[in-house]
């Protein structure tokens, strides 16, 4: 069973997608980390955001290993991560990665940006998980507050919408619900109530997909 979460900065998909994946016991892939990681080896090789060559071959020799560095959670590395991700290169390489991810005998669930439009088109369940800009600003700045990161909340919602329009705008891959994903607007609900929702969502499509088989 393949399962793909997708949608934009702070809208709750990596959290929901943590515990769907707990629920079904299937493993997961938080595949932002991956082009953060790309981001953050390139700053530390002094590789330009913009040289696509070059982020490819950090992208061929990224050691998945480190994907739990602390490091990769900070709003740099969110920003790095936004700009390596608009070079084709840079997805192909992780593309082969994310797939076998998701090839797994039990399957897997994925949470990013195009996991439903290319990754993984065939997915079982599709979800587009969103949130108004204004709410994923106040998220991410209480989680980075809890963090001990002194941030103005004006200044997260400010990269939230410049990351929202790059991730949107971008030629290769860019953010946007497939066709057949279903939408989970989780501007006015808790984390509970979003993970009751996702559940009934991911068993609705299971049983469509089940009687469509
Ligand atoms: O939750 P947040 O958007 O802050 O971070 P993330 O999901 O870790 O994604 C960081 C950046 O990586 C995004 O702004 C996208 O540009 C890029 N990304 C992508 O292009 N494709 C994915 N499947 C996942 C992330």
């Amino acid at each position: 069973m393949i399962i793909a979460m997708d949608g934009p900065a702070a809208s709750g998909k990596g959290t929901l997608a943590k515990r769907v994946a707990l629920h079904y016991s299937l493993p997961h892939l938080d595949t932002g980390l991956l082009y953060r990681a790309v981001g953050r080896d390139a700053l530390a090789r002094g590789v330009a955001l913009d040289d696509a060559e070059a982020l490819a071959q950090v992208a061929s020799g990224l050691q998945v290993a480190t994907l739990d560095d602390p490091e990769l959670r900070t709003a740099g590395a969110g920003e790095a991560a936004s700009q390596v991700a608009r070079h084709p290169a840079v997805r192909a390489v992780l593309l082969t990665y994310q797939r076998h991810f998701a090839s797994g005998e039990v399957g897997a669930v994925l949470d990013g940006r195009d996991i439903g439009t290319v990754i993984c088109p065939d997915a079982d369940a599709k979800l587009f998980v969103t949130a108004t800009p204004e709410v994923r600003a106040k998220r991410r700045f209480l989680e980075l507050a809890d963090r001990g990161v002194d941030v103005a909340e004006e200044a997260v919602l400010a990269d939230i919408r410049a990351r929202d329009e790059r991730d949107s705008t971008r030629g290769a891959s860019p953010l946007v619900q497939a066709p057949d994903a279903v939408l989970l607007d989780t501007t006015n609900l808790s984390i509970d109530a979003a993970f009751r929702a996702a559940l009934d969502l991911i068993e609705a499509a299971m049983s469509r997909a089940g009687r469509a088989g």
